[in-house]
């Protein structure tokens, strides 16, 4: 390592290398601070740190510290004599709030993910998902045989599906809709919300038999139940015949392009000549600004499954391989619509 003058001060190209390398602690303190639900026993009224931490169970005086540098970050904020409330955002922490991120904040700070990401390194060098090898098995099959994991991951999900989806939800046009079918749907978190803001709409919630074992409290409302089904089945196989519409939100980044065309393939051969095949996903804009989370999303695809955020170039390739094609990509906030139809 070369020295440098003892006089100069800190050069800003080091300065900023230090600041992005640090910002790894800045999300594991949010998501500690999600782990604990600390912002499910506090308020906008101040707390003093003592009963948060009696009422979450953690040491007093280690909680403090927590809390002092999420103040930093605005998510709380410190009084006097060592006392916390939560700030408007703050409030996106907790489990109940209509915009809660607190299963994704769990997630992506819990020990899956994490340890998946350190080796990032290894991911790049080989071109490989380091899932398996870090793991023991990969991705889904782990799921399948871990389901604390599953719970938090699918969790997770809910927060993507209900929050980054939004756009979607609310904007995209499902006039000429009439049978949803969710592929590889999760929960169901983003079908109840097409389903109840669109009510001439009927879906089915196509997922594997573990989460689909999973899925009724969520899909099972009033206004919601009785427009749709769960089924369980492998999208490898075959996916639900009839529907009009076919919604794969945040399925295809999962995959490399031979796997993902299998799944379009079977959601072309099962949906209606008129139907549509809508892809709801993170778009990769090539040198634009706006897909710089896409981008970033599209690294913890290659290192936990080998799959790949894309560009509408490469959806466009991915549709034609399946015998569709590319209608339109809507961009949305977070999470774009790309519209695939028959070829
Ligand atoms: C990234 S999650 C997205 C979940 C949901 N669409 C959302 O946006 O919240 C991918 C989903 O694909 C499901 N999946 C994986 N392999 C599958 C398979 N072979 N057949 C059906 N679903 C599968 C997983 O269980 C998981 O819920």
């Amino acid at each position: 390592m070369s020295l440098p003058p003892a006089s100069s001060p800190i050069s800003d190209s080091a300065a900023r290398i230090f600041e992005l390398v640090t910002s790894s602690w800045v999300s594991t303190a949010v998501s500690a601070a999600a782990e604990l639900g600390v912002a499910d026993v506090m308020s906008e009224t101040p707390m003093p740190v003592g009963e948060i931490a009696e009422r979450v169970g953690t040491d007093a005086d280690a909680l403090y510290r927590l809390l002092r540098a999420c103040a930093e970050l605005e998510i709380v904020e410190e009084s006097p004599g060592r006392a916390f409330s939560l700030t408007g955002d703050g409030l996106a922490l907790r489990e109940d709030a209509p915009d809660s991120m607190r299963g994704y904040a769990r997630w992506l700070g819990g020990p899956d993910e994490g340890s998946t990401m350190v080796a990032l390194a290894d991911a790049v060098r080989t071109g490989e998902p380091v899932w398996e090898a870090v793991h023991g098995a990969p991705v889904w099959q782990y799921m399948s045989e871990n389901p604390r994991s599953e719970w938090i991951f699918d969790r997770g999900m809910d927060d993507l599906s209900a929050q980054l989806t939004r756009t979607m939800v609310q904007d995209y046009d499902f006039g000429d809709c009439g049978l949803v079918v969710d592929v590889g749907g999760g929960r169901g978190v983003l079908l109840a919300l097409v389903l109840a803001t669109h009510p001439h709409l009927e879906g089915v919630l196509f997922e594997r038999p573990e989460v689909v074992a999973r899925s009724d409290s969520v899909l099972d409302r009033p206004g919601i139940a009785e427009r749709c089904r769960i089924e369980a089945g492998d999208f490898f196989e075959s996916v639900p015949a009839g529907g009009d519409t076919y919604l794969l939100a945040q399925v295809i980044h999962n995959w490399g392009d031979e796997d993902a065309v299998r799944i379009l393939a079977n959601c072309r051969r099962a949906m209606r000549p008129d139907g549509r095949v809508l892809l709801a996903e993170m778009v990769v804009y090539e040198g634009v600004e706006r897909s710089h989370t896409a981008k970033f999303m599209d690294l913890s695809m290659l290192a936990h499954c080998g799959g790949k955020q894309r560009t509408p170039t490469q959806f466009a390739e991915l549709f034609e391989a399946s015998g569709l094609r590319l209608n339109r990509v809507v961009s949305g906030v977070g999470v774009g619509v790309v519209e695939g139809v028959l070829a």
